[in-house]
């Protein structure tokens, strides 16, 4: 049987511990994980069983292992220092038999998004960032259709828009949107993006911003930064709009959820696997569900296509369609849009629709 592995690790230090050592997760505070994590070994968190390609009826195998590091570690460590650990936890997939390796959240984030982790490994590797570009894109679409915005007049704005994920996303959005903001921190960088969109035929006009206050401009927003804080406040948010947050650990202020019910932030990358997938192992979606990244694995493992994928910071737009093609064909598709870890149903929808002054 093909097989597949994915690397996880704590996002939210006290849950995502707890999920795996519930005394440890306990005993222990958020500062003592993010100083132990550097000191512990990779971890086989569990067995993969039951994904099954709508497509050819092939039965794939995989497992889920631990990088130990936290978000927070992974971006103070010396670079080399979180590669190696990764890479330790790379031999682990490849001693459980793993015939690819999907490198998960700040996994792949750091560095130079698993180019080095792809040489030093004998498996393939892939980041998972093409697929969860195609369902961000994906859920946004859905959702403004939800609350009346048609995406061809709409103002955009991506967040974190120079990124490996943030760049193809404004890539998409600038053919297919009025007006694009281009937000990040440094303008540099956005300038040359704002150029290289331009060239590529944009039909929107362009702006580029380090001012989080410009997105009270964009009806649709899609959030994708590497920070470990929230980003987008209240303060910076447009009635009526939708909010796409891709990044884990998540932008989009808690503040967010509280105050502003007249916006919709939805959770990006949340996809349906084909088949009874049973992870063995909670990490906080719901029977049957799983991250666009883990989802870009499975549906590699299904199609045999057992080569470095989606690595470096340097995506092609024909990277996610192809992608999207070849997951759609063994039957993954956009879940449910969730908001801030809930199903998102119509009455809520409503909801915001009548505090953001949408008529029906
Ligand atoms: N949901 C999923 O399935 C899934 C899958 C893969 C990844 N992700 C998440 O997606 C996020 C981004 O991943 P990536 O690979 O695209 O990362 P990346 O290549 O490192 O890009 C991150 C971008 O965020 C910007 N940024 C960082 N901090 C910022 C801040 N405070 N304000 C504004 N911009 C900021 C960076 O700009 P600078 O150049 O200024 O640093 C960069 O442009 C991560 O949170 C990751 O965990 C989610």
């Amino acid at each position: 049987m093909d097989t597949f592995a994915f690397i996880i690790h704590p996002i939210d230090p006290k849950r995502d511990v707890s999920r795996k050592f519930p005394l440890l997760g306990r005993l222990l505070n958020e500062p003592m994980i993010h100083f132990l994590s550097a000191y512990f070994p990779p971890v086989y968190i569990s067995e993969i069983n039951g994904i099954v390609s709508q497509a050819t009826g092939k039965e794939i195998k995989g497992w889920l292992v631990a990088c130990p590091y936290t978000a927070t570690r992974m971006l103070e460590l010396p670079e080399q220092t979180v590669y190696r650990k990764i890479i330790q936890t790379g031999h682990l997939a490849e001693k459980l038999g793993a015939n690819i390796l999907g490198l998960g959240a700040y996994t792949s984030v750091v560095g130079d998004g698993g180019v080095t982790v792809a040489r030093r490994l004998d498996i393939p590797v892939t980041s998972g960032d093409a697929y969860t570009v195609s369902i961000a894109l994906q859920a946004l679409r859905r959702a403004a259709r939800q609350m009346g915005i048609s995406l061809n007049d709409a103002c955009a704005a991506v967040v974190g828009a120079t990124g490996a994920i943030g760049r193809v996303c404004a890539e998409i959005l600038s053919l297919q949107v009025a007006e694009l903001y281009l937000v990040g921190r440094r303008r540099e960088p956005l300038e040359a993006l704002k150029d290289a969109l331009m060239n590529g035929g944009s039909a929107a006009r362009l702006h580029v911003s380090t001012e989080l206050a410009d997105l009270r401009q964009a009806q649709l927003i899609v959030t994708v930064t590497s920070s470990v804080q929230a980003v987008l406040q209240p303060e910076f948010l447009r009635s009526g709009s939708v909010i796409c947050d891709v990044a884990r650990p998540r932008d989009t202020s808690a503040r967010v959820a509280a105050v502003r019910q007249d916006v919709l932030v939805i959770d990006g990358g949340v996809v349906d696997v084909p088949g009874q997938v049973d992870f063995h192992f909670d990490f906080g979606l719901p029977p049957g569900k799983a991250f666009a990244c883990m989802a870009e694995t499975m549906a590699l493992a299904l199609e045999g296509r057992f080569e470095d994928y989606t690595i470096g910071k340097d995506i092609s737009r024909a990277r996610v369609e192809e992608i999207t093609a070849i997951a759609e064909r063994h039957g993954f598709a956009l879940s449910g849009l969730r908001s801030f870890e809930r199903a998102i149903q119509p009455e809520y929808i409503a909801r915001v629709r009548a505090l953001a002054g949408i008529q029906d």
